[in-house]
């Protein structure tokens, strides 16, 4: 069994897997739009608090969890703490990553399309696109597809030095759409927007949003990280490595911004327009550019690889547990949970409107079922995730023993460790705690339309 697991072969071959695993639409496509439905600067400056207070702490634990049992998410908790109610977390964490797969690769699929669709249909709306079955479909299949075949394969090798590669290559396109984008005229107001943070507009919902697309940036609270550090060597210095992971997720998020806010007050449009804004903007910025069309067609192949490293490790939680826990072969883990990624995903691919039904759903001001499976999985059930799994972590397993795990492989000192202690033990739980407190209403209504109540 120990056959079918892998190793990174160096620490920055992990750094940049788990970099790839965490950079992705999330920093893209999700963190703009969720900016911009939640006022703006404000928005920005929670979403940094939260993720040096909150998920700073939080990586380390779960990479620690990983690399001392070297299982997935249900084996990790299984090993410390056999036969007890806790494995269920590990459970809720296969199930989440399962969850976000499937309406994940969705917007990935779109992602890829529009590699072509900038080609051959630039004039033809977004929505158009979308909501027509026979291309948001097979482009989902498409793009699961190619999740599996890279899976399969092992991830070290493609997934490595694809990311080693293509990373820079986006990171060089970002700063030059950026450069386009801020020399249009009005753009200072986009850069304000971003910038200029207008506490007035801070709300609980402000401060959810803020800590779950921190969370899912980082992709963290269903086992991700558990899973890729459960392929680190014991010599690996965890901490320098969360550390890094979070700074370029970090970094490429804030240049998204940068990206999208200038040219969009520049051209006059509303930031607060919800989960299209990508798709819509970025083109409209590329069309006012010199060789514009080559510049777009490069910048959605890009945004498919960096989906795609994504993909890899939403796939490879639940992989792992059945390699791990079942003992399945990789190959029939790897396609089983693909299939079912897809079952589970049309309801999704479906609802931007080829569905009627599935595309005009609504829960706290999600619009369809894919919104809503957003809202539910990527935000919801990460921060409940997160919350048990920092309880474990701190509590259950004990940050005296976590801190041990912690301190191979770097000379982590004590009182290191007592402060990350303190914050896994109290901060981010209670934290996370208080935020879901406050979505209770909204409790009320998700069982109203599960029809629970
Ligand atoms: N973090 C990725 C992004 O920003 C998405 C992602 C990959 C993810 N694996 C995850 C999100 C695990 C939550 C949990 O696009």
């Amino acid at each position: 069994m120990q056959r079918q697991r892998g190793q990174w072969k160096s620490s920055v071959g992990f750094v940049l897997a788990a970099a790839g695993s965490a950079i992705g639409l999330g920093n893209i496509w999700r963190f703009p739009y969720v900016t911009g439905t939640n006022g703006g600067g404000a928005f920005v400056v929670i979403y940094l608090i939260c993720i040096l207070l909150i998920c700073l702490p939080y990586v380390f634990a779960e990479l620690v969890l990983g690399r001392r049992t070297s299982r997935n998410p249900v084996g990790a908790i299984r090993t410390l703490r056999p036969g007890s109610r806790w494995i269920a977390v590990g459970g809720l964490a296969v199930l989440t990553a399962l969850f976000i797969l499937s309406y994940y690769a969705v917007i990935a699929g779109w992602a890829f399309g529009y590699i072509f669709k900038s080609l051959l249909a630039p004039a033809m709306p977004h929505g158009a696109f979308t909501a027509s079955p026979i291309v948001a479909v097979p482009l989902f299949a498409i793009f699961l597809v190619l999740t599996v075949l890279v899976v399969i394969g092992g991830i070290e090798h493609g997934i490595e030095r694809w990311s080693k590669i293509l990373m820079p290559v986006l990171l060089v396109l970002m700063l030059a759409v950026i450069v386009r984008g801020l020399t249009l005229d009005g753009a200072m107001k986009g850069v304000a927007f971003f910038l200029k943070p207008d506490f007035s507009k801070v709300t609980a919902s402000v401060v959810v949003a803020a800590l779950g697309q921190a969370f899912y940036s980082l992709s963290l609270g269903m086992g991700a990280m558990i899973t890729y550090g459960s392929y680190l060597p014991k010599s690996a210095n965890l901490r320098i490595s969360g550390a890094y992971v979070a700074l370029f997720d970090t970094m490429i998020a804030l240049l998204a911004g940068f990206m999208i806010f200038p040219a969009l007050f520049a051209l006059g449009k509303d930031p607060a327009s919800g989960p299209t804004l990508i798709f819509e903007v970025l083109p409209e910025i590329f069309k006012a550019m010199p060789l514009g069309g080559l510049v777009a067609v490069f910048f959605f192949i890009l945004l498919s690889i960096a989906a795609l490293t994504s993909t890899v490790s939403l796939l490879e939680v639940p992989v792992s547990y059945f390699v791990d826990e079942r003992r399945w072969t990789r190959s029939r883990s790897v396609w089983t949970v693909g299939v079912i990624a897809f079952l589970i995903g049309l309801p999704s691919a479906l609802s931007q409107g080829a569905v009627p039904s599935l595309s005009s759903m609504s829960l706290q001001g999600n619009t369809s079922f894919l919104y809503i499976m957003d809202f539910v999985w990527g935000n919801l059930s990460l921060a409940i995730g997160a919350m048990l799994l920092s309880i474990f972590v701190g509590w259950i397993w004990g940050v005296q023993r976590a801190g041990d795990a912690l301190q191979r492989g770097s000379s982590t000192s004590e009182r290191f460790v007592r402060v990350w202690g303190f914050f896994l033990r109290w901060v981010c739980p209670a934290f996370i705690f208080l935020v879901l407190l406050s979505l209770f209403p909204a409790g009320g209504r998700l069982l109203t339309l599960l029809g629970l109540s």
